[in-house]
């Protein structure tokens, strides 16, 4: 069965109003609403005295309109008694002030009193409906580390980031050489003497900054699998666990594959416009999220958090065009989401989310998006088996978290992004509408043709080595700028010409580097094939010195037009192409076009704007298509209105 429904919150509203939003829900074509995050006060009002009452008479409304539910639990918002009577488990910001009540998720993940009373709520309210039939799933928390949640700078945090590091190193002297701590004199005589790099005067120790990072992953993480396996130990055979991953993965401070490792599937919440924005993000850059997300267990995924209204806490955001959010949806749906719940039914006349609008505006008028929601669920609700498909792609797209904290903690360009660096080299494929997973760096290469590799500056053998066998077995990858630069420490070696470890794999040496702003772009000249195929780089660059390489790109300003700035390599059965640089997009498209062509990977041909992503169940091929645009364009000689989207059996 494919779920499809919307987030619900009974609570928001007057009793009298439940039979009518249900109705209301229900005749959307609905099946599921979630209910019962953030609403941890309703459920314990006092300490200890917990009450379901409530719920247990929305359930029972909901049965009997054969609804069925995913539950939240609510340790994202704890009650103010709690706060008030611990003061203790609220987290601090970076100058170590208390966050105050209110808000949400201002709790320290590691606060050994609100973990059991988060460990006490969670428990007794999985218990309490562990055999309801109509619950098939809990969500954990909600958005864990979204707004700054991931980061706390308490006391508590900061013993126990000091006993990670003595049970890290062997000794203080262990860690003094690795950190170089020489460097200012900052030799440690003890743990105790390491602080979190709160803000100071310049910056802290880059491998102090790193391991600062690891730890705040293994703190959100370890509260995360708590409450997950309590979760998991009380509920019902027949319910399956959840949590709902939030955007911007690439900007917390946790490790998002770890996070989900226990979880039966992953939730993603869809936002591609959200508060303060004039437009939505790239179309590419939505559906690189989509693939991250489906990459985390390696399996299609939940959105259950689908925008469909414009959203803002203080400041609004975007409106999606007629039509737009239920594109967005299709788009899901072709990446591989198989069930889909809504944000929200209804946006709140009260609170810090009045404007974040839903299904239903506060005039309660059932009009434009209504009546959008219905028609998608109308649209996709008999093709369960295409969505449950899985996706096989020829094209993984490697992130690592080591790599993207250490790039967060020293950008090296002013302007450096590291979603924007990715989103880079998945454009060329997107553009061609080729399936591509966007996995973690450690997950298997063997069933891939192409790899690619972005911004890769730390670096262990590991991988090196992993890599170096792909491209001997015949694989292509595709490096860019400072790949290999440090190891795992966050420190670079002495005495190695970059780009280290795949030196071999590259071809070429990098004699110089210099960091570049976004507007400071510089152009270079194609070689060969290239030579018509415009290139500029931005950004960053690295001074290439082919040795078996071929150049593709030399630059052309006055002292390095003797450099390549883009390389390919010929190694083993394989090849290895080099960006030394923020490369342009035409120059990029012509390179992954020369790799899909080299390795005969499925590609679809669409305009720029029109996204076409074939899916296969069995003996029958769909393309969906989804016009991005707000103009009329063409697919295979048929006309797609702005923002239309289309499912297509091939
Ligand atoms: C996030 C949260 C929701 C809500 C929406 C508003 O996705 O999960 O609780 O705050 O944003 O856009
Ligand atoms: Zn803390």
């Amino acid at each position: 069965m494919t779920y499809l429904g919307v987030d619900y919150y009974p609570e928001h509203w007057p009793a009298e109003k439940i039979d009518e939003d249900i109705e209301g829900i229900k005749q959307l074509g609905a099946n599921i609403v979630r209910i019962g995050e953030f609403a941890w006060h309703l459920m314990e009002p006092e300490e200890g005295k917990f009450d379901f009452s409530y719920f247990d008479q929305v359930i029972e409304k909901l049965k009997q309109e054969d609804f069925h539910i995913m539950f939240g639990t609510p340790t994202a918002t704890f009650p103010a008694w709690l706060a008030d009577q611990h003061p203790e488990i609220l987290s601090a910001d970076e100058y170590g002030h208390p966050r105050v009540f209110g808000g949400r998720r201002q709790y320290c993940f590691n606060s050994d009193v609100y973990r059991s009373y988060a460990a006490a709520i969670t428990r007794k309210v999985v218990e309490h409906y562990k055999d309801e039939p109509a619950i098939i799933v809990w969500q954990i928390d909600n958005e864990f580390g979204h707004e700054g949640s991931d980061m706390c700078w308490c006391g508590s945090c900061e013993k126990k980031f000091q006993t990670y590091l003595t049970e890290k190193y062997d000794s203080i002297d262990q860690l003094n050489e690795e950190w170089g701590t020489i460097f200012w004199g900052q030799t440690y005589n003890d743990f105790s003497e390491i602080p979190v790099p709160k803000p100071t005067i310049t910056t802290h120790n880059p491998s102090l900054k790193l391991e600062w990072a690891r730890f705040r992953s293994d703190s959100l993480n370890g509260f995360a699998h708590e409450m997950t396996e309590i979760v998991k130990e009380t509920k019902g055979a027949h319910q399956q666990v959840t949590t709902n991953v939030s955007g911007g993965f690439f900007s917390k401070w946790f490790d998002h594959a770890e996070n989900l490792r226990p979880m039966d599937f992953v939730s993603y919440d869809n936002y591609p416009v959200w508060g303060g924005l004039e437009e939505p993000i790239a179309p590419e850059a939505i559906a690189m999220m989509h693939d991250f997300n489906r990459g985390l267990l390696d399996k299609n995924y939940w959105i259950v958090e689908e925008l469909m209204g414009a959203q803002g806490h203080d400041v609004i955001g975007y409106l999606p065009r007629p039509n737009q959010a239920k594109m967005w949806s299709y788009q899901a749906f072709a990446h591989g989401c198989s069930n889909l719940l809504y944000f929200r039914w209804r946006g709140m006349t009260k609170g810090a989310e009045q404007f974040c609008y839903g299904v239903v505006d506060h005039d309660n008028v059932y009009g434009r998006k209504y009546k959008e929601v219905q028609s998608l669920f109308s649209e996709i609700k008999d093709y369960g088996e295409l969505l449950d498909a899985p996706i096989q792609a020829d094209i993984a797209v490697l992130y690592d978290y080591d790599n993207i904290w250490a790039w967060r903690s020293q950008i090296q360009s002013r302007d450096f992004d590291f979603t924007d660096e990715l989103v880079r080299l998945y454009r060329p494929f997107y553009n061609q509408n080729a399936a591509i997973d966007v996995i973690p760096a450690d997950r298997e290469l063997s069933s891939y043709k192409v790899v690619v590799v972005p911004v890769m500056h730390v670096m262990d053998e590991t991988l090196a080595e992993r890599l170096r066998t792909f491209v001997q077995n015949g694989g292509t990858v595709l490096f860019s700028y400072r790949t290999g630069l440090k190891g795992k420490d966050n420190n670079l070696r002495l005495g190695e010409v970059q780009p280290g470890l795949v030196r071999d794999l590259v071809g070429a040496r990098i004699e110089e580097i210099e960091s570049l702003t976004k507007d400071h772009r510089l152009k270079l000249q194609g070689e060969g094939r290239f030579s018509e195929v415009p290139g500029t780089v931005s950004i960053w660059r690295d001074l290439l010195v082919p040795e078996t390489a071929e150049a593709l790109y030399q630059y052309t300003d006055a002292f390095y037009d003797s450099y390549a700035a883009v390389t390919k390599n010929s190694f083993g059965q394989g090849h290895v192409y080099y960006i030394g640089g923020g490369l342009n997009e035409e120059a990029l498209d012509r390179i992954g076009e020369e790799i899909t062509e080299h390795h005969q990977i499925e590609t679809i041909s669409s305009v720029r704007g029109v996204e076409v992503y074939r899916r296969r169940s069995g003996e029958d091929s769909y393309l969906f298509v989804m016009n991005h645009t707000s103009e009329e364009q063409w697919f295979q000689g048929e006309s797609l209105a702005p923002f239309e989207s289309r499912l297509i059996q091939e």
